[in-house]
């Protein structure tokens, strides 16, 4: 049985498709359904050797027909910026829905929107921090969030802006994939390790 992860936000440019494809590399087993017309990820998977993931490019609106016909262990989704009705449907599919967070005051003060639409789904979701500065202490922030009360789980683990995330992504990898030991490679294994107990 497929475990199906969307990624959304309602902002563009937050590293959705970065962390798609890092956890669907990671994840081994899996395919990711690109929603999005701008495609990235559809593009990322023509620059990359390897047959794993496979990337399936398709409309919002046909992916609960489209994960019918996936059979890997995990499917990741892939989705525009934006909450609307399209997306929302996406989210329906999803056994679990990974929202990503570019942190910043502004970007804390809009996620109430957010999580009012993803409740809306009712279906297992957190929230994850992308691009932090490397030198943020992540475990004081993620407990300063927490103590926010925002009513969504904040995943424990964190993601730091790191050049890893731009060189694999140029490469058509994941960052597991240039190298096993770096920073960027230890904080996408353990979103993942975090992640898939979740989604259990
Ligand atoms: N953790 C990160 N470290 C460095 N660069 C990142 C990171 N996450 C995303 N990026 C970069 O930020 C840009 C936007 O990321 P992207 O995944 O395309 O966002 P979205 O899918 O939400 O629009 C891309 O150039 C990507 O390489
Ligand atoms: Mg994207």
């Amino acid at each position: 049985m497929t475990k199906t992860i969307a990624v959304v936000s309602r902002k563009g440019g937050v590293g959705k498709s970065t962390l798609c494809s890092n956890l669907a590399v990671i994840a081994k087993n899996a395919t990711i359904l690109d929603c999005d017309d701008q495609a990235s990820l559809a593009d990322w998977g023509d620059r990359r050797t390897k047959t794993q993931p496979k990337v399936i490019a398709i409309p919002p609106k046909r992916a609960a027909s489209t994960l019918k016909q996936v059979n890997s262990k995990w499917c990741f989704i892939d989705t525009p910026g934006t909450l609307d009705a399209s997306v929302i449907e996406v989210m329906q599919t999803a056994d679990f829905v990974l929202v990503v967070l570019r942190y910043g005051q502004f970007e804390l003060d809009s996620i109430s929107t957010t999580l009012s639409a993803v409740r809306l789904i009712d279906r297992p979701t957190a929230i994850v921090l992308n691009l932090l500065h490397p030198s943020t202490n992540t475990q004081d922030l993620i407990s300063s969030i927490e103590e926010a009360n925002l009513g969504c789980p904040i995943c424990p683990v964190a993601i730091c802006s790191r050049a890893d995330f731009q060189t694999a992504a140029i490469e058509g990898f994941g960052v597991t994939e240039l190298s096993v030991s770096s920073k960027a490679s230890d904080e996408i294994k353990g979103l993942w390790s975090w992640l898939r107990k979740e989604c259990k």
